[in-house]
């Protein structure tokens, strides 16, 4: 049976980088060695950790006077590297309140003592559509604006940045990263988890504005961007297999024609998507038009049980880990970038014939 991975992260990984991995496992390189064996401090370790940069900076357009990091601790460390390295000046940081990860970065940055103003919030909106700044962020008050460009749980994008005068934009791009194009100049920092759209769970990726980075005392090594810069990312041991494997998947991004290569694929995969759950009579798909996701699509029925039989019932068809995130319910799609075309049509069959199938049920089901 064919299967396809609809998990939020860690995620799908395309197929052709899965099976690279596995012809070079036991020599990388033509060096006799393992890529899980190899140190960190070898030329053949540099040569692959400069190729990703540089492959990032091809793909992403990054500007020179912005560095590209590769860390440790997921996107959740970078909610305390962020205000500890950027917010020196003010100790405030401004938040656009858009679901779950907005607040989990707005608490850590409280728990490390720095202010936080949530400027707008979607809460009212239960985080279906996506909160906006009504006016420009006045100047000299805040450190960074925090964005979360993509809401993973919630299936909501900030497509376009609006930027804040000279108040810097921070975008968790954890759940978006590499999947549509954004302007890395509009933005002082980015961040992201490789585990969605990069590679596998274990590194995280941050792209800095060289005029935001200072010495700060007392902050741990390991999240310091300062350090991270002068030391090639190579402060200590970095996670070494996970960068090789995000290497492998920049290289094969390229092949598909870079980002805006696959933002065409991603646009055609969520349209199948979209499409679908406009016309169902069953399913729905509940956030703010404009606002939608390419990458995470929630939806659900009005039946708490029936979205369990439909999960259990794409499980049983090969169509895996669709379940909702367990503070919205219901269903969740993720569409990441090696999620294949035939993947969503294989999903949006299995709806059309569960909806068919179920029919009686829908006569109970008020929507
Ligand atoms: C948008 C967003 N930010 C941050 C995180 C936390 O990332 P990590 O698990 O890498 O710490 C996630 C995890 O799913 C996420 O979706």
């Amino acid at each position: 049976m064919k299967v396809y991975n609809f998990a939020a992260g860690p995620a799908t990984l395309p197929a052709t980088v899965i099976r690279q991995i596995q012809n070079e496992l036991p020599s990388v390189a033509g060096s006799g060695m393992s890529i899980l064996e190899i140190s960190h401090r070898s030329e053949l370790f540099d040569n692959i950790i400069n190729d990703a940069k540089q492959d990032l900076v091809d793909l992403m357009n990054i500007p020179d006077n912005y560095h590209v990091l590769f860390f440790q601790g997921g996107g959740t460390g970078q909610f305390a590297a962020a205000p500890m390295n950027l917010a020196t000046k003010y100790h405030k940081i401004a938040l656009l309140d858009s679901g779950h990860w907005a607040n989990r970065a707005g608490d850590e940055a409280e728990n490390l003592g720095f202010d936080v103003d949530v400027i707008a919030s979607g809460k009212n909106d239960k985080y279906e559509k996506l909160p906006h700044l009504s006016q420009q962020l006045p100047a000299n008050i805040y450190d960074y604006l925090h964005i979360t460009t993509n809401n993973t749980i919630e299936g909501t994008t900030y497509h376009q940045i609006k930027t804040q005068g000279t108040t810097p934009i921070v975008g968790d791009m954890s759940s978006n990263f590499l999947a549509e194009k954004y302007n890395v100049n509009d933005f002082g920092l980015i961040f992201a988890g490789a585990q969605k759209n990069l590679g596998p769970a274990g590194v995280t990726v941050a792209i800095v504005r060289d005029d935001l980075v200072h010495h700060v005392d007392h902050i741990p090594s390991i999240l310091d961007y300062d350090l991270f810069i002068k030391k090639n990312s190579m402060f200590n041991t970095p996670p070494v297999f996970a960068i090789y494997a995000a290497g492998l998947v920049l290289k094969w991004l390229k092949d598909q024609g870079g980002i805006e290569g696959i933002q065409a694929v991603n646009e055609k995969k969520a349209a199948l998507l979209y499409d679908f759950l406009d016309q169902s009579k069953m399913f729905t798909n509940y956030v703010n038009k404009p606002d939608s996701s390419l990458t995470n699509v929630p939806f659900k029925t009005n039946d708490p049980d029936l979205d369990k039989k439909a999960i259990q019932e794409a499980k049983d068809a090969g169509l895996m880990n669709l379940k909702g995130h367990r503070s919205v319910g219901g269903l969740r799609a993720s569409l990441y970038n090696a999620m294949p075309i035939e993947g969503v049509h294989a999903l949006v069959d299995f709806l059309h014939k569960f909806e068919k199938e179920n029919q009686e049920v829908l006569g109970n089901v008020q929507r």
